[in-house]
C-alpha cells in the first residue's frame, strides 16, 4: 500500500521500504538503518522476486540495485508509480547510461556504493516526512518482531498500545499459533513495567506442582522441598505474569489465583504469611473463554478478573495479505542469518496467499523454514505436497482425537462437546450419550473439584 493522497490526519502505519539487491552486506546495512527509522522492510534479491512483491503491494520507498542476478534493476522503474513510491537507484558500477535512464524515469536519487549512511538516512527520513507518514508508535523490534498490516491485525496492535500502559489484566484468546505469547510479550514491553516478563504454561504442569511453582514454597513444606523456592508470581514482581492455557488450571488453584487478584497478596505453599505482590496478569487460551466458563473449566469470577481487557486474536486466514508479509519476513530472517539470497518461487507466492493455514503463523513459519532448507537451488518452493498430513480440523459438531489421548480426556471432551451441542441442556445431552443426567452432573462436579454425590459409569 502506498501513502494515501488524502489530506487527512497522518496515517499511523509504518513506512515501507523495498530493498532490491543481491549484495547481502548492503542489504543488511540498509535494512538496519531503515529499521531504526521505523520502516517496515521487504527484501528481494532478484528482479523477478521484486516484480512479484511490487505487484502484491505498494512501497513508500524502493532502493533498487542495477546489476541483479536475473536482469537489470532499471526495468523495475517502469512498474513504479511515482505518486506512490520514491525510487532510489543504488549501484556499485555507475555508468552514464544508467544515470541518464534513471533521470528520465521516476527515480528521485542515484546513489553510488559504498553508500554514505548519513545520505541514506537523510533520504529515508525525507521520504517518510514527505509521505506524511508519522514514525510508528512502536517499531517491529519494540513489538517483538510482530509483522502484519491487515486491518484485523492492526486493530489488535492498537489495542495493545492502548492497554499496555494501564494495569488492566488482559485475556488473549485465539487459535493455536496466532501469536498470543508474542502479543503478551509486546504488551509487557510497551507497559513500562520495571519487572520481568515471566511465562507459565498452566496446561503443562500438574496441579500441586503448579501451585508450588506459581506461589513458591517454604522449606520442608512437602517431601523434596529442601529449600525455600521463589514462585513465578514473586519472580514477576513489578512485571508481567503470563498465564498461558489458563483454562487448563486446576479448579483449586483458580481459587488461589482469584485471591491474589482480589487482595494483591498470596501465600507460599507451606507458608503462613500473606505476601504482597504487584504483578500485571496477562493470560491466554485457545478456547472460547465464555464457553470455558459455561462448561465449568474456568471459574466465572476468575474470568471477570482476568478479563479486564479482552483481546480476540484473529486467525491468519482473517488477516488479508499478512501470510505473504510474514512469509517474506521469515525468509528474510533466514537469508540474513545464513547470508543467502533464497527467494520464493512464483507458485509459492500463490500458494502462501491462498492456503488456509489452520496452524496459523506457527505453521507458516515452520513451512517457510522447511521449504528454505529444501531449496538447494536458491528457489524456495512451497506447495501442498510439502505438508505432512494435516489432522482433520474440529468443527462445532465433530470431535477429533490424536492417538495417545487418554480415555479420561476423551470422555471429558465428548461430554463438553455434547453439552455445548445441546445448549447445555443436560437432559438432552444425557439422552444422546445414553447416560443419565445425574452422571453428567457428577462428572462436572468432579472436574470442578466439588464433592460427588453419586456416580455411574459413562
Ligand atoms: N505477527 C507475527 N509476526 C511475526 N511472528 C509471529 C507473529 N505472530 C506469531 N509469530 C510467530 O509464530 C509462532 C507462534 O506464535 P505464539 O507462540 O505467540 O502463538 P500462540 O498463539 O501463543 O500459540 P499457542 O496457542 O499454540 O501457544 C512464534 O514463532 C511467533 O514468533
Ligand atoms: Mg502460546
Amino acid at each position: 500500500m502506498g501513502a494515501s493522497p488524502s489530506p487527512d490526519p497522518i496515517p499511523s502505519r509504518a513506512p515501507s521500504l523495498l530493498i532490491v539487491d543481491d549484495d547481502v552486506g548492503f542489504v543488511h546495512a540498509a535494512a538496519e538503518l531503515a529499521r531504526m527509522q521505523g520502516f517496515e522492510i521487504t527484501i528481494a534479491g532478484e528482479l523477478n522476486t521484486a516484480l512479484n512483491r511490487m505487484r502484491q503491494r505498494d512501497f513508500d520507498v524502493a532502493l533498487v540495485d542495477i546489476d541483479l542476478p536475473d536482469g537489470n534493476g532499471l526495468q523495475l522503474l517502469e512498474d513504479v508509480d511515482p505518486d506512490r513510491t520514491r525510487a532510489v537507484v543504488v549501484t556499485g558500477r555507475p555508468t552514464v547510461e544508467s544515470a541518464l535512464q534513471s533521470l528520465r524515469s521516476s527515480v528521485v536519487d542515484y546513489l553510488v556504493k559504498p553508500i554514505c549512511p548519513e545520505r541514506l538516512n537523510e533520504l529515508l527520513h525525507a521520504a517518510a516526512v514527505d509521505r506524511r507518514i508519522a514514525p510508528p508508535r512502536a517499531t517491529a523490534e519494540q513489538r517483538h518482531g510482530m509483522v502484519g498490516e491487515a486491518e484485523s491485525f492492526v486493530s489488535v496492535c492498537r489495542m495493545i498500545d492502548k492497554v499496555a500502559p494501564t494495569d488492566a489484566s488482559v485475556l488473549l484468546h485465539g487459535e493455536s499459533g496466532v501469536g498470543k505469547e508474542l502479543i503478551a510479550r509486546a504488551i509487557h514491553a510497551a507497559s513500562g513495567c520495571s519487572g520481568p516478563f515471566v511465562a507459565v504454561n498452566c496446561g503443562a504442569v500438574a496441579g500441586e506442582l503448579l501451585a508450588s511453582q506459581l506461589f513458591g514454597h517454604e522449606k520442608g513444606s512437602f517431601t523434596g522441598a529442601v529449600s525455600r523456592h521463589l514462585g513465578f508470581l514473586e519472580q514477576a514482581q513489578h512485571g508481567t505474569l503470563f498465564l498461558d492455557e489458563i483454562t487448563e488450571m486446576a479448579p483449586a488453584l483458580q481459587t488461589h489465583l482469584l485471591r491474589v487478584l482480589d487482595f494483591g497478596c498470596y501465600r507460599r505453599v507451606g507458608g503462613h504469611a500473606d505476601l504482597p505482590v504487584e504483578v500485571r496478569i496477562v493470560s491466554a487460551t485457545n478456547r472460547d473463554p465464555r464457553e470455558a466458563v459455561a462448561s465449568g473449566r474456568l471459574r466465572e469470577d476468575l474470568y471477570y478478573r482476568l478479563c479486564g481487557f479482552d483481546i480476540p486474536v484473529p486467525p491468519l486466514r482473517e488477516r488479508e495479505g499478512d501470510a505473504m508479509r510474514l512469509a517474506d519476513a521469515f525468509l528474510s530472517e533466514l537469508n540474513v542469518r545464513a547470508g543467502t539470497r533464497h527467494a520464493f518461487a512464483p507458485e509459492a507466492v500463490e500458494f502462501i496467499g491462498h492456503a488456509a493455514w489452520p496452524g496459523n503463523v506457527r505453521e507458516l513459519r515452520n513451512a517457510v523454514q522447511r521449504a528454505y532448507i529444501l531449496a538447494d537451488d536458491g528457489v524456495v518452493r512451497l506447495s501442498p505436497q510439502l505438508f505432512p498430513q494435516r489432522p482433520p480440523s474440529e468443527s462445532a459438531h465433530t470431535i477429533t482425537f490424536t492417538v495417545g489421548t487418554s480415555f479420561e480426556e476423551m470422555e471429558r471432551r465428548i461430554l463438553r462437546k455434547t453439552l455445548q451441542h445441546y445448549g447445555n441442556n443436560r437432559r438432552r445431552a444425557a439422552a444422546a450419550l445414553g447416560i443419565t443426567a445425574r452422571t453428567i452432573r457428577n462428572r462436572l462436579a468432579r472436574e470442578r473439584g466439588m464433592p460427588v454425590t453419586d456416580d455411574e459409569d459413562l
